[in-house]
């Protein structure tokens, strides 16, 4: 390409004409800095025509520059022109590219939820922590002396037969898992006599936990299930100390009309022993239709009685100084009437949505 003379008008227009094509023929902003490059840069026409001023005659200067100077002022608004039309449309589709749709559905992980027993097994815990008791815990595999023989079983209760009880190899090893809540009754007091005896220090526990009995699974029975164990020594209990702790203990779980009553029975470590019964909450023994308490008007909730003497005995107390009462009561069963759960393998089998019925109480 021969180079541009500066004073010749028509060569400096057609350059210009040149650049503002390549201007707008950029379709992005990369295009046209390599346009800007070539129509403004070191070697554009016009960049070359300019240097050739200097060596003009003077009176030929003037006019060169004013003619130069005008052309690069028309590029230079030419570029910016169509730079901002393309910076433009790229905001335009950054914005479109890049928005973010708030109605598109989500998928979310689900949220757990707290077992419903061990919300049950709290709250029935803290009605006893709020009058100063203490939680005792024991172990699931358990010693045959603690599960019976402390608690006053003959050597020959029915309880002991293979066929309620799991015991652990090898055969003779006198393990089993524990049938019931009871034999931490007898390790908590053994930990506890020292202050009972020496500091005069009530012995006030509840035992939660984990139980086991050879029961298929089925709508009322399962093989693992919860008790909750209540044990009070001290010097002067009696029943009525009995008494007045379940109906507490009922009016905070089932609400302030909540009645108890105490049925004669036998358990083999309680004398006398009975099973402590409540007004069904729902038909208050007026529906004989009622699917809470099968219409009996009342619910049995669970056993109790005053400490037999060879159980304080068995834990290094005298009988004779001080008097114990105890009971203890389902988990499970508590909360399929609380709340009408009707069948128990639903409390088992562990899906999420059952929990979740119950609310995220912490
Ligand atoms: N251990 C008994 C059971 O599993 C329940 C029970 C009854 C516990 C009477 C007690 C009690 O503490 O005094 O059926």
């Amino acid at each position: 390409m021969t180079d541009i003379n500066p004073l010749d008008a028509p060569a400096v227009d057609a350059a210009v004409a040149d650049a503002l094509a390549a201007f707008s023929a950029a379709a992005t902003l990369e295009e046209l800095k390599e346009a800007r490059l070539a129509h403004t840069g070191d070697k554009a026409p016009l960049t070359l025509a300019n240097r050739v001023i200097g060596t003009l005659p003077g009176a030929e200067k003037a006019a060169a520059g004013k003619n130069l100077g005008g052309a690069r002022g028309r590029i230079a608004a030419g570029l910016a022109a169509r730079q901002a039309e393309l910076e433009a449309e790229r905001d335009a589709r950054v914005l479109v590219d890049e928005a973010v749709d708030v109605t598109l559905p989500v998928t979310r992980g689900l949220t757990g939820a707290r077992h419903p027993l061990e919300t049950m097994q709290e709250r029935m815990c803290d009605v006893f922590v709020s009058m100063g008791w203490e939680v005792a815990e024991g172990p699931e595999m358990e010693a045959e002396w603690f599960n019976f023989d402390a608690l006053n079983f003959d050597p020959d209760h029915p309880a002991r037969e293979m066929q309620d009880t799991f015991f652990v190899d090898p055969p003779g090893s006198g393990l089993l898992l524990r049938t019931h809540t009871s034999p931490v009754q007898v390790r908590a007091a053994l930990e506890r006599r020292d202050a009972l005896v020496h500091h005069g220090r009530g012995i006030y526990v509840v035992c939660p936990g984990k139980t086991f009995r050879t029961d298929e699974l089925d709508a009322t029975h399962t093989p693992v299930f919860h008790q909750i164990e209540g044990l009070a020594i001290d010097t002067g209990l009696t029943m009525a100390h009995l008494k007045g702790t379940l109906d507490h203990f009922a009016r905070a779980m089932f609400g302030p009309h909540a009645v108890t009553r105490l049925r004669p029975s036998f358990f083999p470590f309680t004398e006398p022993s009975a099973e402590m019964d409540l007004r069904c909450f729902v038909c208050e023994g007026a529906d004989k239709a009622c699917r809470t308490c099968s219409g009996t008007g009342w619910i049995e909730w669970g056993g109790c009685g005053m400490t037999h003497p060879n159980v304080l005995i068995a834990a290094g107390i005298d009988p004779d100084k001080y008097t114990a009462f105890a009971f203890g009561m389902g988990i499970e069963r508590t909360l399929m009437f609380r709340h009408g759960v009707a069948d128990m393998r639903d409390m088992v089998e562990g899906d999420v949505r059952f929990s979740q019925q119950f609310g995220l109480e912490i």
